[in-house]
């Protein structure tokens, strides 16, 4: 914010027009509101933007407009008189406006505002019916603004959760781009489940094939496959005859081409018999994937991780920041099926350079948030979660608790023989629950923390084995609010090792033969972590459900727009 209000300082309000307005020569709200008012008080500037509410007053010959268009949270207050335009049709909270005006100081009575804005000029761009808008007015809870996601965009929470979105976004690449890291693109489709929970959602064109296919009947009668198997027999009995016979070997040959032309047919008519329901089968009965359209079964990837390491195992410092697919059946507050994940990869690099990293990556964007989107961090703070400043500032300021999975059982049992309740027991090798997690950073350390060295049985195959055989060197980051915010790990890049933990994890090696070529040739040690996007929205933001801190949320059975 300094940086704007140091360039205010230099420059003219009108010089502060949007680059690509300029249809209009229109100033974002945020500059106006910014500018220190005794460099504003007098401007005639241009604004856009929707009302927010408009009210009449001076028996409706005034109108007071709060007006945003979204460069900030806050809103202009526009005075109209009835002589610059009929009144009637702008005050609907919704309607669209163009508006050239003069800056003034506001009355001493009005409380909050340093700069207000009265109007020379009106352009309509788009009415507003009050009767029909759905979000006219009244305050509407989340719940139902789900169920509007067009308008949710124009709403102040959502908006102020655009905001803080993108500017985390931004943190995070100017984070990764100053410390060396290169941004790889990962695929969304794949054929690899890295995380081997089978929560994958499968891609595949066969549905729609069959949907079009003519007829659910195989197109081979049983009686054709019954004909063309006796002529095979017959052909093969032949050849046997006239073997047998001493019959010339020319004409043997053309029978024994005869008879692979026929076994071909044959071969061909049983895979037609097997197309049941437009969808084809293999011999065991099982879906025979060959013809789909990658060729074999598919999935939207569930994470980047498996190829960014083959970039960082050549560039070093990597990361990927994409969309990521889960179809676990969650209806909780923390998981969507559809979610954003950051994750770096870093040769060279041990389980302790991993949790620096990650560390250092979480404050960075706490302090990037404070430095520049205060302003929506106050409105958070204000309407959801009167800690989210502080919680903000101190984690942006202090070190994060380390805790071993085994210390963090132990803390766990001491709670609950002080007399803790949790839903779900404690002992060790369970997976910790959100309630544990959350007592962790909650409760006992009041601040993140990190827990390393899980069980192995609870971990996935790809983290490296510890030297006791029964842990792996992997990390959680637990925080306040949410519970897991990053899981990561050093990787196994001992080929020997990670073959027999596929094979504990029931994995097939030849699926992820590219994978372990990188622990056959120059196999380096090195680390990394996945941090789920909207679970650092809710912690930074203080609000309750991912679905509301990510556009358009996916859920089981919702899927709209
Ligand atoms: O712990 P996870 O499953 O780790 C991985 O996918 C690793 N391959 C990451 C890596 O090492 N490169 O997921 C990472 C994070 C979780 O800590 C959580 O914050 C988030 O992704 N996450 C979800 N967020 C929203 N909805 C879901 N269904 C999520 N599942 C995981
Ligand atoms: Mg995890």
């Amino acid at each position: 914010m300094t940086d704007v209000v140091d360039a205010m300082q230099a420059m003219d309000l009108r010089g502060q027009t949007h680059k690509y307005s300029k249809i209009y020569d229109r100033v974002p709200i945020e500059k106006v509101l910014q500018t220190p008012s005794e460099r504003a008080i007098g401007s005639t500037v241009v604004v856009g933007g929707w009302v927010k509410t408009g009210r009449e007053a001076e028996k409706g010959t005034l109108l007071f407009l709060a007006l945003n268009d979204g460069s900030g949270p806050g809103n202009l207050q526009v005075i109209v008189r009835d002589d610059v335009y009929a009144l009637g049709d702008l005050k609907n909270t919704g309607t669209s406006v163009v508006v050239e005006g003069e800056l003034r100081a506001p009355p001493e009575s009005a409380k909050g505002q340093a700069i207000e804005m009265h109007a020379t000029k009106i352009l309509m761009c788009g009415k507003c019916d009050g009767a029909t808008y759905p979000i006219a007015k009244k305050k509407q809870t989340l719940e139902f603004l789900r169920e509007k996601i067009h308008f949710r965009p124009r709403t102040n929470t959502i908006a102020s959760v655009a905001r803080v979105r993108s500017a985390l976004a931004y943190a995070t690449h100017t984070f990764f781009n100053q410390n060396g890291f290169l941004y790889v693109h990962t695929p969304c489709i794949t054929q690899s489940d890295c995380e081997g929970a089978g929560e994958m959602f499968q891609v595949t064109t066969m549905l729609s094939e069959a949907e079009k296919a003519e007829s659910v009947q195989p197109t081979v009668k049983p009686e054709e496959l019954d004909a063309k198997r006796t002529e095979v027999s017959e052909c093969g009995s032949g050849i046997k005859a006239m073997k047998e016979s001493g019959a010339e070997s020319k004409d043997v040959k053309k029978a024994v081409k005869k008879l692979d032309k026929l076994k071909q047919e044959l071969s061909e008519m049983e895979r037609a018999a097997r197309k049941i329901g437009g969808i084809q089968r293999a011999e065991d009965g099982t879906i025979d994937y060959s013809d789909d359209f990658f060729g074999g079964k598919s999935y939207l990837t569930v994470s980047g991780q498996l190829q960014v390491e083959t970039y960082a195992c050549a560039l070093s410092n990597v990361y990927t920041f994409g969309p990521t697919f889960r179809a676990e059946n969650s209806n909780t507050t923390r998981h969507l099926a559809e979610f954003w994940m950051i994750e770096p990869e870093l040769a060279f690099a041990d389980l302790n350079d991993d949790m620096q990293c990650a560390e250092d990556y979480v404050k960075f964007c706490c302090n990037y948030l404070l430095e520049n989107c205060y302003g929506d961090l106050e409105f958070f703070a204000k309407m959801y979660d009167s800690t989210c400043i502080d919680r903000v500032k101190e984690i942006a300021s202090t070190p994060f608790g380390r805790v071993s999975y085994t210390e963090a059982i132990e803390l766990l049992e001491k709670a609950v023989a002080d007399g803790k309740k949790f839903t779900y027991p404690v002992s060790w090798g369970i997976d910790l629950a959100t309630e544990h997690e959350r007592w962790l950073a909650e409760e006992h350390f009041k601040k993140p923390v990190i827990v390393y060295n899980y069980p192995k049985d609870i971990k996935a195959f790809y983290m490296r084995l510890n030297e006791d055989n029964k842990t792996v060197a992997a990390m959680d980051v637990l925080v306040p609010k949410v519970g897991e915010l990053i899981g990561g790990s050093q990787r196994e890049e001992r080929l020997d090792v990670l073959e027999r933990r596929m094979a504990e994890c029931d994995l097939v090696p030849e699926d992820y033969s590219w994978y372990l070529d990188l622990r056959r040739f120059g196999t380096v040690t090195h680390s990394g972590f996945g941090l789920g996007f909207e679970r650092l929205i809710l912690l930074c933001t203080g609000m309750e459900n991912i679905r509301d801190v990510i556009p358009y949320p996916r859920w089981p059975n919702n899927c709209i727009s």
